[in-house]
């Protein structure tokens, strides 16, 4: 009785202090330090405990859910030995979900809300990976705070979103939820989303806590296998993996979620080295850890802990601050303090965290903060999609256009579009879709027909349907292995139009997670479909609808135009048809390489030397005996339906130290007949290094439009921080040497020149 007076009191003082509930006034953060001890000094250990435990609601079970019922969850939840719920949808039901706290406990600590709002709430964007080929960050954070503005009209305060694990394989069916294979341009896309959910202040109405996930390595899983073991060493967990989680924690990232993968042995969960010493000691990041679903408990598979109890006191020391649906702390963790086993520091640190994150989003000002209905009814669905339009368009990447077959000419009358996906509103929206309503998005067809005139004639043939799914879970459709019986209508549909458009890749739940394939060419009975096409008609537009890179050599070499479409989201087929009808000059660039076989995988541009470099194509020892060692279409590249002519690098100096930096200059013209945008992309090559340098590296980009005819110069600083890596010495710092420069449209065709740093 006494602490809940006490409580009380602070919550006045509170008030009236700059805390007063309608105040727009950011809570400082000594403010926010004070407030948070006084109510830790106010609660018991059972309560502590149960901030770091977080249940899910009734929706998108991603894993084995917990062992307790819905009625003791209840009890739990009035009892206030709960922190936070996960999948609970509508304002409606985290009013109902947050008065069992605020009309029952004793502390009266709200709930946060997380959900998986990964490309857009209900308006849906491009998948990451699509989204990242715009190399527009400026587009990425806008889709992020139109997802947070739709996410708060649904009462989510909090994402597990961005995903910012470095992926090379494709392979792997997560890879479709990062930025690619590439750390700097994986950085910049994750500090933009956090900025686009964030805001300047998470206590703003319309922002939600940002996720940065999943720490770390994740994306490195052996053989593309969801969850597999991950073989890291230091040199690439530093210099590759961890540098965007280093952007999101200075970026002001609320939250971290670890992986399910193990490094070297340690569970990430378990990993003290990843989340104590680097993330909360040498990055001195304040927010708080949650687990990945059930990932405390599966430490027990793992084999590195003996039962649940075992499991937590790994999780808590190693600085996992609440057990996302895994039931481990909520069964052990008080017991553990009360035995002495675990140090009650450590739950005070990790209450702590997720204390000061409940803060800064203003539920001690009001808990329902993020369950007014009147959120929803200020929002304008209808603008969003404007947005997701142009975003979209800015993610599709043209990879090869002969003849100048796109964009489409005027004079065509007829035009067949053809393949299993060509009316498909589903695949478009992917996975990971949020509340983006299944068979949502506009269709090809349905784009195409929206855009051209009367006098084409635009018909549609699937050739082979869709079929239904045998993967079991979400039971989708699934492209088809073995219904030939629309190959005949297609093929007189190509026999009898001037061009055609097939539109072939992925289901919608082919790439997510859980969806590693072994096989990454075009599936079931799209190949002999295309192929069947070819016969008859020549005039091909390939639109591939992928989560991953595809292995697409046969259609490179035989099908005059290619465009790489993702997985779009909402506005898909419109944003295709404004690229295949010339509304919008494509601009996007591959974010992650294509590769020629699915062999080659994990691949990427900024690979080794090795002790036998060789830079041509033929077959030598250290390429392969039956395949060019590099990409079909390498990292950043992508055409335009006009073209780019680079000059020569221009460097303002040769020579670069602690306190002198050079710039480095390029011209770039538009020797076509259409305005156009290009992104000019800068890498660097260190080329001696205590510990072996990439061929090259991304270290800027820019994105520059050009009218025909003209030339714009691009300027990038070159800075000693951007030479730095994480060394032998184990230190971030630049090495002195001699550094390769190249800038151009792609990682393959560059122009260079060199420069050195002495420090
Ligand atoms: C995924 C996370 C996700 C969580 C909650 C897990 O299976 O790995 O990325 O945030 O489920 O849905």
């Amino acid at each position: 009785m006494r602490k809940q007076n006490l409580y009380s009191i602070i919550l006045l003082l509170s008030c009236l202090s700059a805390f007063s509930q309608n105040s727009k006034i950011p809570s400082s953060v000594e403010n926010i330090e004070v407030k948070i001890d006084s109510v830790l000094s106010l609660m018991t250990l059972e309560e502590k405990v149960g901030q770091l435990v977080q249940y899910n609601g009734s929706w998108d079970l991603t894993g084995p859910a917990s062992e307790l019922g819905s009625k003791q969850k209840e009890d739990n939840l009035k009892n206030g030995l709960v922190g936070s719920m996960l999948n609970v949808l509508s304002v409606e039901a985290t009013r109902e979900a947050q008065k069992l706290i605020m009309e029952n406990s004793r502390m009266k600590i709200p709930l946060i809300f997380g959900y998986d709002v990964i490309h857009g709430y209900k308006t849906i964007f491009p998948v990451p990976l699509g989204e990242t080929a715009s190399w527009d960050l400026d587009a990425m954070e806008l889709s992020a705070r139109i997802a947070a503005r739709e996410s708060v009209a649904e009462g989510i305060n909090w994402t597990f979103s961005p995903m910012i694990d470095v992926s090379r394989d494709a392979r792997w069916g997560r890879i479709m939820e990062g930025s690619g294979e590439d750390t700097y341009l994986t950085s910049q896309v994750g500090v933009a989303k956090i900025k686009g959910y964030q805001g300047d202040d998470l206590a703003g109405d319309l922002t939600i806590a940002a996720t940065a996930k999943h720490f770390a390595g994740y994306g490195f899983a052996e053989a593309g296998r969801d969850y597999n073991t991950v073989h890291l060493g230091e040199n690439e967990l530093h210099n590759t993996v961890l540098p965007p989680f280093k952007a999101a924690a200075e970026a002001g990232v609320a939250t971290f979620m670890n992986s399910f993968n193990e490094i070297d042995g340690i569970p990430s969960t378990g990993n003290k080295y990843l989340q104590r010493d680097i993330l909360k000691g040498d990055w001195d990041w304040k927010g708080f850890m949650v687990s990945d679903w059930g990932s405390i408990p599966e430490m027990i598979y793992h084999g590195f802990a003996k039962d649940k109890k075992q499991a937590s006191q790994i999780a808590i020391n190693a600085g996992s601050d609440m057990d996302m649906e895994g039931g481990a702390y909520e069964s052990s963790l008080v017991e553990l303090v009360n035995e002495g086993t675990v140090d009650l520091a450590l739950v005070d640190d990790a209450v702590r965290r997720v204390l000061r994150v409940k803060f800064k989003l203003g539920l001690f000002d009001d808990p329902y903060k993020y369950s007014n209905p009147e959120v929803k009814k200020n929002i304008s669905y209808e603008d969003h999609r404007k947005v997701a339009r142009t975003i979209a368009a800015k993610s599709i990447v043209l990879l090869k256009n002969e003849k100048e077959l796109l964009p489409i000419k005027p004079t065509v009358k007829s035009i067949a579009v053809i393949g299993p996906l060509a009316n498909d509103k589903d695949a478009p929206i992917g996975n990971w879709r949020a509340q983006g309503e299944a068979n949502s998005a506009v269709s090809v067809v349905e784009g195409i027909k929206n855009a051209v005139g009367k006098d084409v004639k635009v018909k549609y043939s699937l050739g082979t349907a869709l079929g239904t799914s045998d993967r079991g879970f979400l039971l989708p459709l699934e492209i088809n292995k073995t219904d030939r019986s629309g190959f005949k209508d297609a093929i007189e549909l190509a026999k009898n139009s001037e061009m055609v458009v097939m539109v072939l890749g992925e289901d919608a739940f082919q790439a997510g997670e859980g969806r590693s394939q072994a096989k990454i060419s075009l599936a079931g009975l799209q190949q002999e479909l295309l192929e069947e096409i070819k016969k008859v008609n020549s005039n091909i537009v390939l639109v591939l609808i992928n989560g991953r890179p595809l292995e697409i050599s046969w259609a490179s070499e035989n099908i005059p135009a290619i465009v790489v479409a993702w997985q779009l989201g909402t506005e898909s087929g419109n944003a295709i048809a404004d690229v295949l009808l010339g509304k919008y000059n494509p601009s996007g660039k591959l974010p992650v390489s294509f590769p020629r076989l699915v062999g080659q995988e994990p691949l990427y541009y900024n690979q080794k030397n090795t002790g036998r470099p060789s830079n041509d194509q033929h077959v030598t020892y250290s390429h392969y005996t039956d395949v060019k060692k590099d990409a079909l279409y390498p990292f950043g590249y992508g055409l335009s339906y006009t073209q780019f002519e680079y000059g020569e690098v221009q460097l303002s100096g040769s020579e670069i130290n602690s306190e002198k930096n050079i710039e480095a200059q390029i011209t770039i013209k538009n020797t076509g007949k259409v305005k156009g945008k290009e992104v000019v992309q800068l890498y660097l090559q260190d080329i001696i290094g205590s510990r072996t340098r990439p061929v090259k590296e991304l270290k800027g980009f820019q994105l520059v439009e050009l009218e025909p005819g003209e030339s714009k110069t691009v300027t990038f600083p070159i800075t000693k921080k951007m030479l730095e890596f994480y060394t032998a010495n184990r230190v971030w710092e630049a090495e002195d040497g001699d550094f390769n420069i190249f800038v151009g449209g792609n990682s393959r065709d560059l122009k260079s020149s060199e420069f050195t740093f002495k420090n």
